[in-house]
């Protein structure tokens, strides 16, 4: 079955960085994920006051020194706190600029009120500069914007986040020409894996950090994870 394939790639995709290791969504922990040879990076963007902006939250209080929500707040009173380390919450576009192509990134579309357009925006010119295209993925929970960033982008990978499996699971990853369908570690089986790979999907497992639960999802045949912990996987 090709689901156990273990000559299958499996790709180590830092969760926000490598949250495990350094603040989340900021530039110091895709550093450290770089440091540790993750292969992909993970981060959450959303877009506020016309930027974007990477940030897991719609509230400031579990991640900076910030009260409220984030919609409560200009850019530039956004940027000047504290994201953990004395990092600012990175924008888009230094985030790229810091991993500058050296390896992949899965952009998660947080909010939904024309995110997937403006991170289209930014992407189709960064492909233009050459932004190798597998080295690149979107993806969401929110399978509307979803659709409209691939409406613009048709030529970016987009990934189908699920954190439970729909009656029809497949269908709307096939509907979107996804690429992979990106789901909880609560959800997945080998049956689920088997038809993801006969519709020719990779399954990207989140979030796995336990060393056993690493070493489940390379025998039960997972494409890969993203891990808090990129070393664990590595290791
Ligand atoms: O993209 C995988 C994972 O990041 C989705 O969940 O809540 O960590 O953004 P969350
Ligand atoms: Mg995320």
């Amino acid at each position: 079955m090709e689901s156990n394939n273990p000559s299958r790639e499996f790709t180590v995709i830092g969760h926000r960085g490598a949250r495990g290791h350094a603040p989340e969504n900021t530039l110091l922990g895709f550093d450290a994920a770089l440091c540790l040879g993750a292969h992909w990076v993970e981060f959450d963007v959303q877009l506020h006051d016309g930027e974007l902006l990477l940030m897991h939250d719609l509230r400031l209080e579990r991640t900076t020194n910030g009260k409220g929500r984030l919609d409560e707040h200009t850019f530039a009173q956004l940027r000047t706190l504290d994201a953990g380390k004395g990092q600012q919450i990175p924008t888009l576009q230094e985030a790229l600029s810091l991993i500058d192509q050296r390896i992949g990134v899965n952009i998660e579309l947080k909010t939904w009120n024309g995110t997937g357009a403006a991170v289209a925006n930014v992407l189709r010119e960064v492909v233009a500069q050459g932004w190798p295209l597998d080295k690149i993925q979107v993806s969401s929970f929110h399978l509307p914007e979803l659709y409209e960033f691939h409406d613009l982008a048709p030529e970016i990978p987009i990934g189908v986040l699920l954190c439970g499996v729909p009656l029809d699971w497949a269908g709307c990853a096939v509907e979107l020409g996804a690429g992979s369908l990106n789901i909880s570690d609560e959800f997945i089986d080998e049956r689920l894996i088997a038809d993801a790979h006969a519709r020719d999907l990779k399954v990207f497992v989140y979030t796995v950090n336990h060393p056993d639960e690493i070493t489940r999802m390379k025998a039960i045949g997972v494409d890969g994870i993203f891990t808090d912990y990129p070393d664990r996987a590595l290791a």
